[in-house]
């Protein structure tokens, strides 16, 4: 399992770690949720309850007067009793913005607390799933393929075809394995004693009709990891970062790398199609006895 995919199993890990706190506020919130009172009331609605109650005490005041003055009226024949009802009553009237009334849930509907923990409840159920989708999405062909599994460099033979310019070697980039492929003819196996690939028969595949194989050579620099490109002019890799040299079969010729580039274990299918094997490397230390004369011709650093 590649870094990346470790890193997002984490992330999504976490994601569901927080979603699931989330859950667990909200529940705790709506087990212990009390009746609903006019405290719980936002202060805008009882500002508004208060404005309304005045209004409504401005106007009982402005009519009490002429209803008291009716009722207070002396009649022929009840002249005693005006002077007991005009007498004002001291005690001021109750205000019913201050009286604490209990509203149950079903009449006061939702409440604004209520309403923001479902919207982000239903934001954040919204951002999982579509963060776990697109993981998936991206994780996918990675489980499938790609560098550290099994890579399909295509057919050995066109392979073949574009490695050569006459005499001059071009290597060929795949991508997908982040390897340089290079011609490696079979005899220097037996023949240079001391070689760094010796004992080791799965770097090199192909090359039993024309006793020419091929090496599948990891891109990265062996000293700090810089992407090493090729030069034709002297035949060879050569670091841009810190100036390591290595010749066309990817052999330590100069610099301070400490050893060959790396290569990966390679096979021909049935299809005759190159397989890289990116999750077997191969290290090799510097090469006692070259393969591959180095250099051909000019540097390219
Ligand atoms: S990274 Fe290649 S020489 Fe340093």
């Amino acid at each position: 399992m590649s870094a990346t995919t470790i890193f997002l199993l984490l992330l999504v890990a976490a994601g569901a770690l927080v979603f699931a706190g989330i859950v667990a506020v909200a529940v705790r919130r709506g087990a212990g949720a009390e009746p609903l009172t006019a405290a719980d009331l936002d202060r805008e609605a009882l500002r508004r309850d208060r404005s309304a109650a005045t209004l409504r005490g401005a106007e009982g005041t402005a009519t009490a007067p002429a209803s008291t003055a009716t009722e207070a009226a002396p009649g022929p024949e009840a002249p005693g009793e005006a002077e007991t009802t005009d007498e004002p009553s001291t005690a001021p009237p109750p205000d019913p913005a201050l009286e604490r009334v209990t509203v149950d849930e079903a009449e006061y509907g939702v409440t604004r607390r209520q309403f923001f923990n479902r919207a982000l409840l239903a934001v954040w159920t919204l951002f999982l799933a579509q963060f776990g989708l697109f993981s998936l999405a991206f994780m996918w062909p990675k489980l499938k393929g790609g560098f550290g599994t099994k890579v399909n460099a295509g057919k050995l033979d066109d392979l073949k075809e574009k490695l050569f310019d006459g005499a001059t070697v071009i290597p060929q980039h795949v991508n997908a394995a982040q390897a340089w492929i290079v011609p490696f003819p079979l005899e220097l196996l037996e023949k240079v004693e001391g070689n760094s690939f010796a004992g080791l028969p799965s770097v090199v595949a192909g090359g039993e009709a024309d006793g020419i194989g091929v090496m599948a050579m990891w891109h990265r620099c062996v000293h700090l990891g810089c992407r090493v490109p090729e030069c034709i002019s002297s035949q060879g890799f050569e670091c841009p970062c810190h100036g390591s040299k290595y010749n066309i079969h990817g052999e330590y010729e100069a610099g301070p790398a400490p050893r060959n580039l790396d290569r990966f274990a390679v096979e021909v299918n049935e299809a005759g199609e190159l397989i890289i094997d990116t999750g077997t490397i191969y290290q090799t230390p510097r090469a006692r006895a070259k393969t591959a004369e180095y250099p051909q011709g000019p540097f390219c650093i």
